[in-house]
This record gives C-alpha cells, structure tokens and sequence, in this order.
C-alpha cells in the first residue's frame, strides 16, 4: 500500500457506497459451516458454497442474515468466533488468499522526551466519561438509529478537541445507517505514510436493532481509550510526521464490515498504511497480567515494538495470547500486509463473558476506567514513537512539561510557560525566515 496520500475528501470517497447493496458473501472457518447452515435453515434463507482454501470457506448469505450468523457464532462456539463479510464474491476469495508480507519497517525508541510531555495528560476520568456516554444509549447496532446517532455525536466531539483547521474529521459511509469516523493530523515530513489507532463503534446483542447493547467494554471501552490519546495529543499541539488516523469502525460486530471497507478503498487508493493499532476491549481486568498481546492476525515485528513501549513508557505488565480466528478489524489490516497489533485487557481464558449482552455495563469494571488508562498510555507512546514528531509552538516545550507542576485553567500564566512560549516564538521566527 504505498503512494501518494489524497488526505483531500474521505466523504467523495465514500459517496459510491450510497446504497446498502451487501454483503452477500463470508469467509469463515470449515467448522463453522453447521453453525451457517442451521442459521440459513431456521431464517428459510438460501446458502451457497462458493469456495474453500485450507481451513475456511466462502458463502453466499443474504445480507439481512449476518446479524444472527454473528449471534449464532457466539452462541455456538465457546468464545466467539469470526467471520469476515465482502460486498462481492472476488473480495471474498481473495480473503482465503494468505496475507500480503510486510514491508519491513525501522522501529525506534527515540521520542522519550515527547512521550515524557504528553503521558501526564492522560485522564482516567476522562476515558470513564466517555465509556458511560458512549454506553448510556440504547445499544450502538450498525443498522440502528442510536447506533447512527453515535457516529455523528463523535464526529462532532472529535471536531472539539482542536481548532487547528488542517486536522480533519470525517464520516465514512459505507451504505447502511453508522458510519465509520476518522480524525486525521496529517504528516509533516511523510504524509504519505499513515498510522492508524482503531476501535468499533458498533455494539450488539440478540435482537439486533430492538436490543438493549450497552458494549461498555465491547468496545466503548477501545473507542474512549483511543478518544483520549487523541485529546491529550491534540491538547499538547502535537505535529507528527506521520499522517496519524483515529479510526472508530462502524459495524465490526457483522463481519469486520466497517473496516474491511476502509481498507479496500485505501489499497485501491494505494493509499500507504504503516501499522495499525486495534483497541477492542481494554477495560476489564480479569487476568494476572494487564496487556495481551494477541498473536494471530497480527505483525511479530510490529508486537515486538509495542512490547518495547509497554516496557519502556508503561508500569503495565504483559503476555502474549490468541485469538484463533480473526476476531476484531486488526485482521483486516494484517491481510492487507499493515502491520497490525492487538493489546487485549485479558487473555481468553479469563474474557469478560458479558459482552454481546444487555450485561456489558461500566459495573462490572467497577465503574472506573483505571484498566483501560494503561492502554491509553501505551497508544499514545505508540503514536508517537511509530508517527514521530514534536510538539508543536502553542504547546510549552517537552522539558518544561515534563518537569513542571499543572497548572489549573484559567491559572494565571507562570513564569516557566512565558518563558517557553517566546523561546517558541523566537524559534519559529528563526525558522520562518530560514524559509522564506
Ligand atoms: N471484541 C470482540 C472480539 C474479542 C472477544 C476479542 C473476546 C477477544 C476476546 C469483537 O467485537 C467480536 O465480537 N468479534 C466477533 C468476530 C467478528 C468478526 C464478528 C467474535 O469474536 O465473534
Ligand atoms: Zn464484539
């Protein structure tokens, strides 16, 4: 996925998907057939086998079906199990194609400094308020109005977190009622090249569009995490040279449907995405560890990496464990050969069984977010340390913020923070006339 990066207009890419004409098609595990064949069965829907490659399979499936395949998946296998949905039979087959490889790329540990400065300004409350905000709705259904309201609630909250006018929010319009919502800060040096940090906005459970929903954890908990890194990097003026993109995906619960979209356009766009961060799940703590990093569907290379900043930027501890099958919209990047990771809050064995139920409520992480924090941390370290960068003039330097006391707003201004800004001013007057 390499080329030039047309950051220009998400919604003219999106104007083509007016229409819900798909999915008709999954790939999905060869055990999971019976579980396909007895939800057709039931729903008097037509089935087609379409195609097979090792342990998976393509069908044919009526759209309106996916949503109690989804249910069927996680009543009938003991902890999930997935299944990615394609708008047309050629997608599908080329999904039981292996992966694309990965380009290699040089990971660094060198923004210490950066990381230092923006750390602190990570707030529990704040990712708590966005948790309980997020959950209070009836559910987040991608076909339901609540779940299309919440779409433009966060475009228009993400809108709030910076007046600079070259950072961009925009809805995704795949066809059906929720939209996806991506915040761009473009690059400085390699726009081109784009990080992404991702979630699912969508929530389920038995009744589709009619059911109670809360997802607190699955996934408010992701979307309020990665909501927060982009706050506290936004609040800290910071200037990657890297395009970094927030990315809460609409309807992952039916197929991984919101992000397989996204990144067909961005390969048909040969659009270069350097890595993906997946937060789903990151605020109920039922392990002995606090990280798990998930092992299949994703990048050895770029786990490796985030190991390093956990180790380096966070007081967390951390394991590796499994999915078993392509359980949340890392697997759409890591097919497409981005290198994906996905911290998970607790290995499999120890899952929140709550969720894809009226019971995934805030109480049972006892009403705080003190886990998810710590995913907070880790994404904005890996922001930064994958998209580079500084801070930019109207943030005080990294130093002074790493070692200065906070301030409250509408403190009167120290003397510390004067003496950063006209060191900043002189800087930037130094600077402009270099360009000119
Ligand atoms: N957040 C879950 C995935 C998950 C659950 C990861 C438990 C780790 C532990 C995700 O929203 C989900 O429900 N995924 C579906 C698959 C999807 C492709 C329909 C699943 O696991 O069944
Ligand atoms: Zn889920």
């Amino acid at each position: 996925m390499r080329g030039p990066l047309l950051i220009a207009s998400l919604a003219a890419m999106s104007a083509s998907a007016a229409a819900e004409v798909g999915p008709t098609y999954v790939s999905i595990g060869r055990d999971a057939l019976p579980t396909a064949l007895d939800v057709a069965s039931a729903d008097h829907a037509v089935l087609s086998f379409e195609a097979a490659s090792g342990d998976a399979v393509v069908l044919g499936i009526p759209a309106g079906e996916l949503e109690h395949l989804s249910q069927a998946m996680h009543a009938a296998h003991g902890r999930c199990g997935g299944f990615m949905a394609h708008d047309s039979l050629a997608d599908a087959r080329a999904a039981l194609a292996p992966p694309t490889p990965e380009a290699p790329i040089d990971y660094t540990l060198d923004r210490g400094d950066v990381v230092a400065a923006v750390l602190p300004g990570i707030r529990e409350d704040g990712i708590l308020a966005t948790i309980r905000a997020l959950s209070s709705r009836k559910n987040r259904y991608y076909r339901s109005e609540s779940g299309a309201a919440v779409a433009s609630w966060l475009r228009d909250r993400w809108r709030g977190f910076t007046d600079r006018d070259d950072v961009t929010v925009e809805l995704f319009d795949q066809g059906y009622p929720q939209r996806s919502v991506i915040l761009t800060i473009p690059g400085t040096t390699r726009p081109d090249e784009v990080v992404v940090i991702g979630g699912h906005l969508d929530s389920i459970a038995p009744g589709g569009t009619a059911a109670g929903a809360p997802g607190a954890d699955d996934d408010a908990s992701g979307i309020a995490t990665l909501d927060e890194v982009a706050r506290a990097l936004l609040a800290k003026d910071f200037r990657p040279e890297r395009t970094i993109q927030f990315m809460a995906y609409a309807a992952e619960e039916v197929g991984l449907r919101g992000s397989l979209a996204i990144v067909r356009e961005y390969q048909r766009r040969k659009i270069h995405a350097v890595g993906a961060l997946q937060l789903d799940m990151t605020n109920y703590q039922g392990s002995d560890r606090d990280i798990w990093l998930i092992d299949d569907f994703t990048s050895p290379a770029q786990n490796r990496f985030v190991a390093a900043l956990i180790e380096r930027y966070t007081t967390a501890t951390w394991g590796v464990d499994r999915c078993g099958y392509a359980c949340s919209d890392h697997a759409s990047w890591h097919r497409a050969g981005v290198p994906a990771s996905m911290p998970h809050e607790t290995r499999s064995r120890d899952r929140n069984r709550n969720i894809h139920t009226a019971r995934d409520t805030l109480e049972v992480s006892h009403n705080n977010a003190s886990h998810a924090v710590k995913f907070a941390r880790l994404g904005a370290a890996y922001a930064i340390e994958l998209a580079k960068g500084t801070l930019g003039s109207a943030a005080p330097p990294a130093q002074a913020m790493a070692s200065a006391p906070a301030t409250t707003p509408g403190a009167p201004i120290a003397l510390w923070q004067l003496a950063g800004l006209v060191l900043s001013a002189v800087a930037l007057i130094r600077l402009s006339r270099r360009v000119v």
